[in-house]
Order: C-alpha cells, then sequence, then structure tokens
C-alpha cells in the first residue's frame, strides 16, 4: 500500500494523503520509561517512509526537543527534499523565563533557530502556532512569522488552536491580508469521529479562508480501534488511556454507540475499525490529511491501510450522524 499524494489545503504544495505524527517520540513517562526511543522511532519512520510516506509532523517541545532531534539524525541519510516537515511553536521552552513561551518576537526568533538546528535543514515547510497567545498582539506575531518565511526559514504558516479561537485566527488572516504579510494556510485542530467541535463554524472558517485542515488524533488517541469494551478492563499495552481524565471523556455510552456503527461500516468494507475511522476524514471535503500517530509498526501499517479503504456516501453519512450534531457533506 503505497501513500498518495494530495495537494495541501490551498497552498502549491503537495503532500502524503496521511501525515506521520511523533509526539510520542522520546516522551517520559511519569513512570520514568520513555514512550518511544530512538530506536523504535526511526523503525517507525522507516515503515511510514516505506509506504511513500513524506509528511512527518513535529514540535519543538516534543520528547523536549528529541522528536525534532531523532528526525534530524534520521534524514542525514537521505534526501531531505523528499519529505515535508511540520513543526510547531510556543508551549514554555525555559523554566522560569516570562518570555521563554508564547508567541512574542524574541520566543518566536529564539524558537525557530532551535528548531531548524535539531532538525538539521535550513527551513520547515510548515510551522504552526501550537495554540493562540492573547497576551501577544497579533500584529507582532503575525509579522514576526511573516519574517520567517520571507527569510526562507518557513514555507508555509499553520495554527493548531483551539475550536473557540475561530475567530482569531480569521482576524490574524485579516491583519495578514492588509498588510500583505503570509496568512495561515493550514490549521490543525482535534478531529476524529467523536471529538466533533470541529463542525461548524470552525470549519466554516477554514473553509472561507482557504485555510486547510490537518487534523490529530484521528482515532480519539486509540479510543476508534475498538480496543476497548463495554464494562472491561483496560488493554494492558495501551498507554494513551492513562489518567481518569481520559476515560472519563472517551469510555462512555454515547462513544461506545458511535464505536459499534464503525465496526458495523468496518465489516462492510472489509478494514478495521481504525482504518474506517482515518478513512472518514481522508474522505471529508475540508480535512486535507490526518496525522496518524502509531506506537509501533504493527499499529503504523494498520492505520496506512486506512488509504485504501473506499467508503459510499451512505457510509460517510452513517459515521458522520452516529454522534448526532452537525452533519458535513461529503
Ligand atoms: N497540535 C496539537 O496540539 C496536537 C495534539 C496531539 C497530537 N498532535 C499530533 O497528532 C499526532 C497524532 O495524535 P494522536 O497520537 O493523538 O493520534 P491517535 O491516532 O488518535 O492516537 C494514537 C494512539 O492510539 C493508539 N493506536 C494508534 N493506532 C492503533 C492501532 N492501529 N491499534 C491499536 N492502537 C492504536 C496508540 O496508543 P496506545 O498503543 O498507547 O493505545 C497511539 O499512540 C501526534 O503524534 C502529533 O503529531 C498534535
Amino acid at each position: 500500500m503505497d501513500l498518495d499524494y494530495v495537494p495541501l489545503g490551498r497552498t502549491g504544495l503537495r503532500v502524503s494523503e496521511l501525515a506521520f505524527g511523533t509526539w510520542r517520540f522520546g516522551r517520559e513517562t511519569p513512570e520514568g520509561t520513555t514512550e518511544i526511543g530512538q530506536g523504535r522511532a526511526y523503525d517507525l519512520l522507516d515503515a511510514y517512509e516505506a509506504h511513500g510516506g513524506r509528511f512527518i509532523d513535529t514540535a519543538d517541545v516534543y520528547g523536549g526537543g528529541k522528536s525534532e532531534r531523532w528526525i534530524g539524525n534520521w534524514l542525514d541519510e537521505r534526501d531531505r527534499e523528499d519529505f515535508v516537515i511540520a513543526s510547531k511553536v510556543y508551549w514554555p521552552t525555559r523554566d522560569d523565563d516570562p518570555n521563554g513561551g508564547g508567541l512574542n518576537r524574541k520566543h518566536l526568533r529564539r524558537q525557530i533557530d532551535r528548531i531548524l538546528e535539531r532538525l538539521d535543514t535550513d527551513y520547515v515547510d510548515v510551522l504552526y502556532t501550537h495554540r493562540f497567545d492573547d497576551d501577544t498582539p497579533v500584529e507582532e506575531f503575525v509579522r514576526t512569522l511573516n519574517e520567517f518565511v520571507e527569510a526562507g526559514k518557513v514555507n508555509y504558516l499553520g495554527t493548531s488552536t483551539h475550536v473557540p479561537n475561530a475567530w482569531k485566527v480569521a482576524k490574524a488572516n485579516e491583519i495578514a491580508r492588509r498588510k500583505g504579510y503570509e496568512p495561515f494556510k493550514l490549521a490543525q485542530p482535534r478531529y476524529n469521529l467523536i471529538d466533533r467541535e470541529t463542525e461548524g463554524p470552525y470549519l466554516d472558517m477554514c473553509r472561507e479562508y482557504d485555510v486547510g485542515t490537518v487534523p490529530w488524533s484521528p482515532l480519539a488517541q486509540g479510543f476508534l480501534t475498538g480496543k476497548y469494551e463495554r464494562d472491561a478492563d483496560l488493554p494492558e499495552d495501551s498507554t494513551a488511556s492513562e489518567g481518569d481524565r481520559w476515560q472519563d471523556h472517551y469510555l462512555t455510552a454515547e462513544n461506545f454507540d458511535v464505536l459499534d456503527v464503525v465496526r458495523e461500516v468496518a465489516g462492510e468494507v472489509g478494514a478495521t475499525p481504525a482504518q474506517v475511522a482515518i478513512a472518514y476524514l481522508s474522505h471529508h471535503d475540508a480535512v486535507t490529511a490526518p496525522i496518524i500517530g502509531a506506537r509501533t509498526t504493527e499499529q503504523l501499517e494498520e492505520n496506512i491501510g486506512a488509504a485504501a479503504v473506499s467508503l459510499s456516501d451512505d457510509q460517510f453519512r452513517r459515521l458522520s450522524a452516529a454522534k448526532g450534531g452537525p452533519f458535513d457533506e461529503v
């Protein structure tokens, strides 16, 4: 199964239809173990590449910088030009430094150079603001981000922001338009068959402003794989579900009803629930490329298989309607 290329939103760039997310690279658990160590990170990147995957998602804070550094090392033996690399900036990276986080100019300028140094590259294809910063004037960060594009350090700008902030993205893009700056051309929200808050005004904003959508957590952090059962113990090999907050949010009667519909469609198309959940996003008119996560190469292989799944309009609508609420077109 080889991944195809799709246009990245309304940019001229083409990217793999499924991006690969590296959030867990080098991430320390509260027990002090590393979720995905360096060796497994390379195995995962190798497996993604072997299927034609060329769109890698990271952030300056993932694994305290290890995710970017390992990707940079892995790229050493490859042609960097073959890959589209996206990183993010916002979260604090210096303890006790009031300017060591957010989107203020000092932090942005410091971080872009650190990102490029760790990735061992002259430019990132996409730089996202990881969250919105209400303490920095929009003009300040829009202009600073534009400088990065002008300097060739960044090709496209994106924003990974929470849904109630849709109007702030619109405001930033209006300021960019008036000043002739580069606007946000991508949005990275949480979006999956369980978490549907993106539907409605946020996706409307993305369509109106030609902002491509690259959703994270397409599997609701594993819930949509079907490995969690009603009234059963949690599977032992799962790390995503640690903590009561995850369980209270996902392991609900309503969500298990959604999963029943996903399983039903999976049976009809001869795919797994995970593949159907990812395929749902790929079939969505407002989605550019979901970011798949995986802790093992087996999970990654399964998730990449989603690219071969074809859903009928009726199956898409049944999946869309499973949680009720707003209904998006195929
Ligand atoms: N912008 C942001 O704020 C933001 C936030 C979160 C993520 N992201 C990006 O989006 C990427 C993906 O997010 P995510 O990790 O939450 O995605 P996800 O696909 O919803 O969840 C991935 C997790 O689900 C489990 N899983 C995945 N495939 C599976 C399979 N086939 N069978 C069984 N279990 C499977 C694994 O955890 P277990 O095996 O431990 O259960 C895996 O780590 C991240 O790596 C990151 O790049 C961005």
